[in-house]
């Protein structure tokens, strides 16, 4: 029934495509498949202005020149449309971007306009294209263009040469390409991209030119490709003083040099770790895997972005203890970027898919051991978080309604730890010898096409239930997707994952020491000790704490943020110098918000430091991170008389 249903699509996608069946679309170099446009209710992307049943992007052609001074990214970008014949007309996102020209391939001007948007999605750019199936389009990003983040050479490690990166999920790639920025429209790409000399530039595909060309002016030209359809937020870029060192033999890390030794150390096991996850979910389709270390103000923990995963360097533990960060957007390439949410209110597609593949990623490195404990970590992270947002709340469902909201104004770790504990408790309830089996044939299926809910279930439904009521009752498939909190056969974590951490808690509570084996601890152990003791907590009590385990010289990310959380929560002075060394030496969103919400829930105390640190540490965040912790502080400002 689903191949039925799956023919139907594709024949329909052909159908409306018109004018390919005389004259195929022009081939550009490389182009292999395109992934039909899924017409059902929950693949309507709100978030995107593109009409992709009236014309179609398939392939972006980018030339384009990095303009350090302005902060501007500008030049030109050829579209391939496709499109039935009595198509006239296409519509593309943008947001801020400066249209100089546009035209046909034999420079034919192309009437366009800026229609009516709104701040989140930003404005479409629709262009009456008549019978052009190639548009061209001059152009330049603004200068505060949410993707895009312009260093200062003194906010990168070696604080001589400027650094440029982009973060284009969810919504944010219109701001430097006019393109229809909607997941479901995938599209291959090419670019070609100059830069002062001095810089490196880096592409989310394969490097063409590695050592660049001479571009004149003191430039240097990078030229990229990527032959396989991608979700147009999947299209990054970043430009700097950066240096290569290989892994493995289809592994490698980019960073500045002054990085590398860390970044390398941190990184040693990622060949592992393609390989553990070729052996669970099939072939690995990228042809490279490598990483670029960030800057510290890179506002997520990594983004998936394919041959080209995007780390924070706040996972540099010196112990490698913070690397399924790494294993989660090695996972995306598998859920994210093979097989792609159609649609924003279905991310657990590719975030709770990819949680569970991490999981499974680690356990396969490391143990069940470890990977248990950090399953137990998701657990605890989701509990609460129901708490917090109530678990009828919407916001609780897999399947989320979306509309006229900004993707990229928080984080929903509901999509990750409930996905993830959805697919475990599929793999406890049907084993996971069959659960494996079909989640690899799940990626094969679907391999560069848009996901739903609905498709996802039907999937499920015709290969992996097929027909078993009692099983369908059972694991209530349903409910997960569609309803809120968690389901009662939720899978819990095993209790004697952190029993001994659990013991230290009780004994410190009741007015014991510091726990004395903390130095012996897993990182995961040390943040459940941290997350699980009561929030309430005397200066005495943080003093022994601090003391004990030397929190606030933590050099681990995560086990200083859950520390600073509870000493902030106290009004711990003497922990201020510390959050105010966090807060102003990274950027990562997911650190710094909590932290500055949880100076400014402390009044009088707290709100005097969060403003003085923000002061000094706002020019330092990228876009997402300001715009976060903007509102927070406009939130937190006494009402006017
Ligand atoms: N794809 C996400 C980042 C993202 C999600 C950006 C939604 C924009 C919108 C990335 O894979 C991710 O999940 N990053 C996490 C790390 C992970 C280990 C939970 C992060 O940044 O913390
Ligand atoms: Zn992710």
């Amino acid at each position: 029934m689903r191949r039925i249903a799956f023919a139907f699509f594709a024949l329909l996608a052909a159908c409306t495509s018109g004018g390919g069946n005389e004259k195929a679309p022009p081939q550009v170099a490389g182009e292999r498949r395109v992934a039909p446009i899924l017409r059902e209710a929950e693949a309507r992307d709100w978030h995107s202005f593109a009409r992709p049943e009236i014309a179609r992007v398939t392939h972006v052609a980018l030339d384009l020149a990095l303009d350090f001074e302005a902060h501007r990214i500008g030049g030109e970008a050829v579209l391939t449309v496709e499109a039935p014949a009595g198509s006239t007309e296409i519509i593309l996102d943008s947001k801020g971007l400066e249209i100089q020209a546009i035209t046909d391939a034999e420079g034919r001007a192309l009437p366009h306009a800026l229609g009516q948007g709104d701040a989140i999605r930003g404005q479409p750019l629709t262009i009456r294209m008549g019978a052009a199936r190639q548009i061209k389009i001059r152009y330049r990003s603004a200068p505060n263009a949410g993707a895009l983040q312009w260093l200062t050479p003194q906010q990168t490690a070696g604080g001589r040469h400027p650094y440029l990166f982009s973060q284009g999920q969810a919504i944010l790639n219109r701001s430097w390409i006019p393109t229809q920025d909607s997941p479901g429209i995938r599209q291959t790409w090419e670019a070609r991209i100059t830069a002062p000399t001095a810089l490196t530039v880096v592409m989310s595909g394969e490097r063409l030119t590695p050592e660049g060309e001479a571009a004149g002016e003191g430039r240097r030209a990078f030229r990229f490709r990527m032959d396989n359809p991608v979700p147009p937020y999947a299209i990054a870029i970043a430009a700097g003083n950066l240096t290569f060192r290989p892994l493995g033999p289809r592994t490698g890390v980019w960073t500045e040099p002054e990085m590398m030794e860390r970044a390398a150390n941190e990184l040693a096991d990622t060949e592992r770790m393609v390989t553990a996850a070729e052996g669970l979910y099939g072939p690995y389709r990228w042809g490279r895997y490598d990483l670029l270390v960030l800057p510290p103000s890179f506002p997520y923990g990594g983004m998936e972005n394919p041959t080209l995963t995007f780390l924070t360097p706040t996972f540099i533990a010196g112990d490698r203890s913070l690397n399924g960060l790494v294993a989660h957007e090695l996972a995306h390439s598998w859920s994210g970027n093979l097989v792609t949410n159609a649609a924003w209110g279905d991310s657990w597609l590719n975030e709770g898919v990819t949680s569970y593949f991490e999981n499974r990623i680690m356990e396969a490195l490391y143990g069940p051991a470890r990977a248990g404990q950090e399953a137990a970590l998701s657990w605890d992270s989701m509990q609460r978080d129901m708490a917090e947002i109530g678990a009828g709340a919407n916001g609780t469902r897999l399947h989320v309604p979306v509309e006229g909201q900004d993707p990229d104004a928080f984080g929903v770790t509901i999509a990750y730890d409930k996905g993830a504990l959805f697919l475990r408790t599929i793999e406890r309830t049907v084993g996971r010898e069959r659960f494996d089996a079909y989640l690899r044939d799940y990626f094969d299926r679907h391999a560069f096409q848009p996901m739903t809910s609905a498709r996802f279930l039907a999937d499920m439904r015709e290969h992996l239930i097929r027909g078993d009521a009692a099983l369908e009752a059972r694991l209530g498939l349903q409910n997960w997707i569609y309803g809120t909190g968690v389901p009662a056969n939720a899978i819990r974590p095993d209790p004697a994952a952190f029993a001994s951490v659990d013991q230290a808690v009780t004994a410190f509570t009741a007015g014991g020491a510091a726990p004395g084996g903390y130095t012996g601890w897993t990182t995961a152990e040390r943040i459940r000790f941290l997350d699980a003791l009561p929030r309430a907590q005397s200066r005495e009590r943080l003093t022994a704490l601090d003391a004990a385990l030397g929190l606030s010289r933590s050099g681990n990310a995560e086990v200083l943020f859950a520390w600073l959380k509870l000493a902030l929560a106290n009004r711990f002075d003497p922990a201020v110098p510390a959050a105010e060394r966090f807060l102003t030496t990274q950027g990562r969103r997911k650190f710094v918000s909590p932290l500055f919400q949880a100076l400014i829930a402390q009044g009088d105390w707290g709100r005097p430091i969060a403003t003085r640190v923000y002061a000094v540490a706002r020019p330092r965040y990228h876009p997402l991170t300001q715009t976060s912790v903007d509102g927070l502080m406009a939130a937190a400002r006494p009402a006017a008389p």
